[in-house]
């Protein structure tokens, strides 16, 4: 029996099997553009069957089809964003084909199609635009001065950190913002672009969500390509849209290493061209970054670049987390229930002493956004239950537990826990001490030393016992 594959039959339907089951539509040609193979998904996406089509020129069916370039010029091409009828979008790839004497013998085609991904980024885009005027009125009418002044805070340090920015607003110089999620990058962010006075638009991009294929068409636009009936005008990019205005990098310490030097050329030349495009546009932008990743560590890991990193990071900008704040998580409590109160038409709601002990002694991971949250859910739970006060059950459950144990001490209420002994009790209690008095010095051991009223020496060596060398233990 002949054991030899036949190519011609066996090879083919396998093949034929597999590109007919995979989401990208898939056309090979030859090198006189005739076409060899339109998978089932081709099919379906650009409504022609494979018996009218096959054996016939491409030309004939997609005028502008991108292939016969590519068997043109024996060039590939690679993710080119298409447009191929209105409200319909792919990323094409087409690449020669050749035989194993490297002779041309056609060329391959696969469209992915994205309109899902692109009619929600537009319908993301729209909202944000109008959220955007919105925020822009509402800080000239209704403040009558600085965007600033929506930033709250009563703590020296950070009401420090907000004179600061405010200052170098007016500036052109490039900002770096550091802080966990929640701290406020963001409010900081868009306070510094209105404060500049820039006449050009706020464009946030979140560095860490964009995926690969798109990178360079949302970032820099698309031209008009003279492929498939594509958008006549092509597409302007994130940063065409921040020209004059502020561009915010958010999330830069996630942003997949091999996307790093497109933006950094960007950067550094002060330019783009579009996707398919050779016209370079000079443009003027403010670059504004935020992250809550060590980027200096990035760097040694190798997953972030150096040269961005300077470009970025010409004023460093720390937002310390809610917790180590405390006198800002009052501030802030009662002003989200004013908020609240007022948009939801409630007469104002207390938050007795008991509720705020507890707001005071949680450690906010996710700092004023979730603050905010808890505030927001308490007062609809409270309005429900017909109160005029929040009460300890319209918290979520982690902060109603949170309180009983620190309330065993708060109040002097100190009990042995019998599982773990006396001197075991007495240490959880000493730890919890040492660690509120690290947190209200900002952790200066030799201020938080003098507080606890013990030798510099003891402190430290209590430090590494109890491990609480990290604001975070
Ligand atoms: N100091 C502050 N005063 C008033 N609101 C704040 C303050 N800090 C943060 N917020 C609010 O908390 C939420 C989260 O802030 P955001 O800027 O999105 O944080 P981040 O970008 O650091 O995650 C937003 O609703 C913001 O308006
Ligand atoms: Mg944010």
């Amino acid at each position: 029996m002949n054991s030899k594959f036949n190519f011609q039959e066996y090879d083919r339907k396998v093949y034929e099997y597999i590109l007919d089951n995979i989401p990208d539509a898939i056309t090979i040609i030859d090198k006189n553009y005739k076409t060899m193979f339109f998978n089932k998904t081709a099919e379906e996406y650009y409504e022609v069957s494979r018996e009218e089509i096959i054996g016939k020129d491409l030309r004939d069916f997609f005028p502008n089809s991108l292939l016969p370039k590519v068997i043109d010029s024996e060039t590939p091409y690679h993710n080119i964003y298409n447009s191929p009828r209105e409200n319909s979008y792919t990323v094409i790839s087409a690449v020669p084909l050749y035989n194993k004497d490297d002779e041309l013998i056609g060329g391959l085609a696969r469209d992915r199609d994205i309109t899902e991904y692109v009619k929600l980024s537009e319908l993301v885009k729209k909202a944000q635009i109008n959220l955007e005027q919105l925020e822009r009125e509402y800080s000239k009418v209704a403040l009558g001065e600085s965007y600033f002044s929506n930033i709250l805070s009563s703590n020296t340090a950070f009401i420090k950190t907000i004179n600061l920015c405010k200052n170098i607003a007016k500036t052109p110089i490039n900002v770096l913002l550091y802080g966990e999620s929640g701290t406020g990058k963001e409010l900081f962010a868009k306070a510094i672009h209105y404060e500049s006075g820039r006449k050009g638009n706020f464009v946030a991009i979140n560095c860490s969500a964009i995926p690969v294929e798109l990178f360079e068409s949302e970032l820099f636009g698309y031209e008009y390509g003279a492929f498939t009936g594509a958008k006549k005008e092509g597409k302007s990019g994130k940063f065409e849209e921040a020209n004059g205005g502020t561009l915010f990098l958010d999330e830069i310490g996630d942003m997949p290493i091999n996307l790093q030097p497109k933006l950094l050329r960007a950067l550094e030349e002060g330019s783009v061209t579009r996707v398919g495009g050779n016209k370079q546009k000079k443009l003027d932008i403010r670059i504004v970054s935020a992250t809550n990743r060590n980027i200096k560590r990035l760097i040694k890991e190798g997953k972030f670049r150096k040269d961005l990193y300077y470009r970025l990071d010409t004023f460093q900008v720390n937002l310390l987390p809610l917790r180590n704040r405390k006198e800002d998580i009052i501030l802030l409590a009662n002003r989200f229930l004013q908020q609240y109160c007022m948009e939801n038409g409630i007469n104002i709601i207390q938050i007795p002493q008991n509720i705020l002990n507890i707001l005071k002694n949680y450690s906010w991971e996710g700092n004023v956004r979730e603050l905010r949250n808890v505030i927001q859910r308490a007062v609809i739970l409270a309005r429900e239950n017909n109160k005029n006060q929040i009460e300890k059950e319209h918290l979520p459950t982690y902060l109603q537990n949170i309180i009983i144990n620190k309330q065993k001490y708060v109040d002097n209420d100190i009990q042995l826990n019998t599982e773990i002994g006396l001197e075991s009790t007495i240490e959880e209690i000493e730890k919890q001490i040492i660690k509120e008095a690290l947190e209200k010095t900002n952790f200066k051991k030799t201020d938080t030393a003098k507080l606890l009223k013990i030798p510099r020496t003891t402190l430290y060596y209590k430090i590494e016992k109890y491990g609480l060398k990290n604001r975070n233990d």
